[in-house]
């Protein structure tokens, strides 16, 4: 299992997308699958039940994802706040964090109303509290901003090897 971590906007889907691609494993989003398995958007789930009750839902989505097919998996960008989900990452082969500078992710997903943490007036500081949790959970780190997700890729598969040459 390939899980990708990062801030919205880090390019996690797009780039999980192409490294499945070139892994030849199947791919995952894990909001897709909560939208999938409840039938109920992110964003009304945000607002009909709060981001406490997302959270556990994601938290369990996330489990039961890890444990199963082998898979390239990319997780929301605040999965890592619950604590749990930081736990149950160790299961993970390798956890990449796409690390995006603050103006970059927001210059990509700015005024998408499909992502109810946009609208929080603190979102700097929701965002310099989350690089240390995509710190402690990432095994491999690559910076994205406004490189092409080709590039990004390259980087994790040439990381991959390195990690894997290692062991
Ligand atoms: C969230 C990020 C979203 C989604 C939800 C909450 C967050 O995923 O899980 O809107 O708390 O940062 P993306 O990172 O794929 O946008």
């Amino acid at each position: 299992m390939i899980v990708l971590v990062g801030f919205m906007g880090a390019g996690k889907t797009t780039v999980g997308q192409l490294l499945a691609g070139r892994l030849g494993l199947p791919f995952a989003d894990a909001d897709a699958v909560i939208e999938e398995r409840t039938g109920i958007p992110v964003r009304q789930i945000f607002a009909d039940q709060g981001e406490p009750a997302f959270r556990a839902l994601e938290h369990d989505t996330i489990a039961s994802l890890l444990s199963g097919p082998r898979l390239v998996l990319a997780l929301g960008g605040g999965a890592v706040e619950h604590e749990q989900t930081r736990r149950v990452l160790a299961a993970a082969e390798q956890t990449v964090y796409l690390h995006v500078p603050y103006q970059a992710a927001l210059g990509r997903v700015g005024g998408d109303d499909g992502r109810p943490m946009l609208a929080r007036p603190d979102l700097a500081e929701v965002y310099r509290r989350r690089l240390a949790a995509y710190e402690e959970v990432a095994t491999i780190t690559v910076l994205t901003g406004d490189r092409a997700p080709e590039r990004v890729c390259a980087d994790i598969e040439t990381e991959l090897a390195r990690v894997r040459a290692a062991r």
